[in-house]
């Protein structure tokens, strides 16, 4: 026989898919009635005119099916203002382990996240694809996984990341995007048609700041921050705002563009005492139709920097792009391989070494 409590406790697990908890957990289901096989509630979504109504629909009709309820009527509300204040008050009391804390959790002392900066020395060299790879990989070895794309006049990861929807904000918190199981911020979001952007220096550590205090994280194993080309005050800051990141350098084959990641390399070593995990060297080479490397942009580069930073050439990922059947695939990302890719691969290997060298407890 259906009941309330059965209802309830099949409700538990169907999560709202913007804030991945549970619509009861949520508070979201109201008001639920039975007449023998015939169900209706209500629904309560945090904004009117929510995108994913119709897959909490399915998600919620279908769970109260599986009880063997023969119809289902889901009625839509939105919370209240009031509601809605005291749910973000309550997401950011769960992402600092159960009291309100002020400032970040995810920086302070009990946060047991791993902080990894992708760095290089010379822009272009593929510090945004290789961030989301592996941020993507991170995630597919069942890792909590979320990328700030610190770049803020140049952000990239969203576009990279095929991602359309913007942050969902309730009162004065904003929910990171969620793609690939990965956890997105940017300043991209924020900015109208691409328009540029205005903000200097003093700008970016705030902007970086509020990316955690005003971010519902939640739990992270791994945060990768995705930096600006060039050793400039952005890298600096970062380094100041998160003293115990590590850093990847990704650099190219050639010798020169190996040459400037290394001062980069050097640079984290010795002004920040950033420890470095290694090296990535990207656009290694490229593979011709017969199956064989042609090494287009040289030779040995990362090898020759990953000794010079007495460091590990953590992986050597060719040149190439992802290709899908069409950008309708709702899977579709002009950077992120899809899994069966051979370069996605070489991603996964790179992701269990981090796993292997940042052990997260
Ligand atoms: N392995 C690769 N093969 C082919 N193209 C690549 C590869 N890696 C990156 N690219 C392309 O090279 C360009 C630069 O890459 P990306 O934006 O990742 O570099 P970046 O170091 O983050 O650049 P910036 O310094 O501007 O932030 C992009 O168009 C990207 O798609
Ligand atoms: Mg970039």
């Amino acid at each position: 026989m259906l009941t309330k409590e059965k209802i309830l406790e099949a409700l538990k697990e169907v999560k709202d898919p913007e804030l991945n908890r549970s619509l009861v957990e949520l508070n979201m289901i109201r008001n639920i009635r039975i007449k023998g096989k015939e169900v209706s509630l209500d629904v309560i979504l945090t904004i009117q005119g929510c995108p994913l109504k119709i897959k909490i629909q399915e998600d919620v009709e279908q769970a109260i099916r599986n009880l063997g309820a023969e119809t289902v009527e889901v009625h839509f509300g939105s919370m209240t203002d009031e509601e809605r204040a005291a749910l973000a008050s309550s997401l950011r009391q769960g992402q600092s382990g159960g009291q309100a804390q002020a400032g970040s959790p995810l920086l302070g002392p009990d946060s047991s996240t791993q902080f990894i900066a992708i760095a290089s020395g010379k822009g272009g060299v593929g510090k945004s694809t290789v961030t989301v790879n592996l941020a993507v990989a991170l995630a597919r070895e069942g890792k909590k996984v979320g990328v700030i794309d610190a770049d803020i006049y140049g952000f990239s990861v969203p576009d990279m990341m095929g991602i359309e929807q913007r942050p969902v904000v309730i009162g004065d918190t904003i929910l990171p995007v969620e793609r690939f199981g990965v956890k997105v911020m940017s300043m991209g979001f924020f900015v109208e048609d691409n328009s540029p952007v205005v903000w200097r220096g003093p700008m970016l550590g705030k902007m970086l700041r509020n990316f955690f205090s005003e971010v519902h994280w939640g739990d992270l194993d791994y945060m990768l921050l995705d930096l600006p080309p060039g050793t400039g005050d952005v890298a600096l800051d970062v380094h100041q705002l998160i003293p115990k990141s590590k850093e990847i350098i990704v650099t190219t084959p050639h010798a020169t563009a190996a040459f400037v990641a290394a001062r980069a390399g050097a640079m984290a070593v010795h002004l920040t005492k950033h420890e470095l995990l290694g090296v990535v060297e990207n656009m290694a080479w490229y593979q011709n139709k017969y199956g064989e490397r042609e090494y287009i942009f040289g030779r040995g580069g990362g090898q020759k920097l990953a000794e010079e930073l007495h460091v590990d050439l953590l992986a050597q990922i060719p040149l190439g792009a992802p290709q899908y059947e069409s950008v309708d695939d709702p899977g579709y990302a002009p950077s992120v391989y899809p899994e069966n890719h051979p370069t996605a691969s070489l991603y996964q290997e790179l992701a269990r070494k981090i796993i292997r060298k940042v052990q997260v407890s």
